[in-house]
């Protein structure tokens, strides 16, 4: 096992009644600046626990925030902060409002221009935030990372610091009955692929990890079709909630080597064609363990025998069976795994090629050896 430093301080408030927590986990006197996405909050009864939570609390809200969280709107919340004198962030949403948020609170306190912040500039100072989460899928209400859309360079731009870990997650599983199945389906397939990207590239002497990303893998495979099927079984929700945060709240990770090649892959793919985060992943995966299958062979041996119980037949038609059984995976939560079924075929590669290149995406996977060249025949794998 490699060295690690672990360190998580997101306080999880976890089931059914807990944004009643809000009033005590926001300090007294704060100015708070509530944030949210395109409206579901008001659909299905978050806001209006949120508003009595905060009935002691000095609030002002901004919504709006789009899927793939966009720069101009996160602009015109920091500005809106600091009119407002702001010292504290509810964000109330998924993924998306998540991280907007945490590029809000990062903005606030940065005197130069916000994009610094999303060129590698290093954060050196941010507004606390908490969250509320109402889709389980990404992992940022307790991780340290966003990811935020500049449109008109068609980009998606990374960003992480320590300092945006948020102070407390609320995770109610009720909150997302509402989801709709596509969301539903995005939501399971990036913890899963989270969890994947952490697991599936070479031994490393951590059985401990590996065990905890089976159990994710595993948890995934039996609960994520229940959702899809009743939508109201809150075990079925409770379950996927948890499996999502730990996917990413760093622990599954430690020590061990990691390859996030898919999601650098389906950030271009989301940056120039908008497809849904998830879905460009579920395009992405299995074409690139097909053409990764010897730099990854063993631990994709492991996977088809305790994922997937695959144990009969010679090694490649077990990893053949592995592969096909995790696009079946994907097309049984309703999320397409080919880029025809987006409408796009051999032409568009070029211009997701050149996007690799000009963010420096040429040396990825877990070896630092998938050049342009493998990613180009992962998209050929992929139509
Ligand atoms: O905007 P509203 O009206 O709230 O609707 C949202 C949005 O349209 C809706 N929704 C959310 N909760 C709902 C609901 N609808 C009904 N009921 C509810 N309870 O769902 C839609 C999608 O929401 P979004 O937040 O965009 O989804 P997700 O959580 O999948 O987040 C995706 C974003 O996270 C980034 C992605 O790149 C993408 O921008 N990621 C962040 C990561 C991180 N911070 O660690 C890691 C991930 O790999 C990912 O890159
Ligand atoms: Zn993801």
């Amino acid at each position: 096992m490699r060295n690690f430093t672990f360190y998580n301080p997101t306080r999880i408030h976890f089931g059914e009644g807990q944004i009643a927590k809000l009033a005590r986990d926001v300090p007294a006197g704060s100015r708070v600046l509530v944030t949210h996405g395109g409206g579901s909050i008001f659909q299905n009864g978050v806001w209006q626990q949120v508003e009595e939570a905060l009935v002691g609390h000095q609030v002002t809200r901004f919504g709006g925030i789009e899927a793939n969280p966009q720069f101009d709107t996160l602009v015109k919340a920091t500005d809106l902060a600091r009119a407002e004198q702001c010292d504290f962030i509810v964000a109330v949403g998924g993924g998306s409002v998540i991280d907007g948020s945490k590029f809000i609170a990062a903005a606030a306190r940065h005197d130069g221009d916000p994009m610094e912040l999303l060129s590698g500039k290093r954060i050196t100072a941010a507004l606390p935030l908490g969250c509320v989460l109402t889709l389980a899928a990404t992992g940022s209400e307790s991780n340290p990372h966003g990811v935020v859309t500049h449109v008109a360079r068609q980009e998606k731009l990374s960003f992480s610091s320590a300092l945006l870990y948020p102070r407390f997650a609320i995770l109610d599983p009720r909150t997302t009955f509402s989801l709709p199945p596509r969301q539903i389906g995005n939501g399971v397939v990036d913890a899963f692929v989270h969890t994947i990207e952490q697991y599936l590239t070479y031994p490393a002497d951590a059985p401990l990890q590996d065990r905890y990303a089976e159990g994710l893998l595993l948890t995934l495979i039996e609960e994520g079709p229940k959702a899809l099927a009743n939508p109201e079984d809150y075990a079925v929700r409770a379950n996927l909630m948890w499996c999502a945060t730990q996917a990413l709240n760093g622990l599954l990770g430690c020590g061990v080597p990691q390859d996030w090649s898919t999601h650098m892959i389906g950030h271009e793919l989301t940056a120039i064609y908008h497809i849904d985060h998830a879905q460009t992943l579920a395009v992405v995966l299995p074409a690139l363990l097909a053409e990764r299958r010897v730099a990854k062979r063993d631990k994709l041996l492991q996977y088809a025998t305790r994922v997937w119980g695959l144990k009969e037949g010679d090694e490649e038609h077990r990893i053949d069976a592995a592969i096909q059984a995790t696009r079946d995976f994907f097309k049984r939560m309703g999320v397409p795994t080919r880029l025809r079924e987006h409408g796009l075929d051999a032409d568009v590669i070029p211009q997701v090629l050149a996007q690799l290149a000009r963010h420096g995406m040429t040396a990825l996977g877990e070896r630092r050896d998938l050049d342009l060249e493998a990613s180009e025949r992962i998209l050929l794998r992929a139509l």
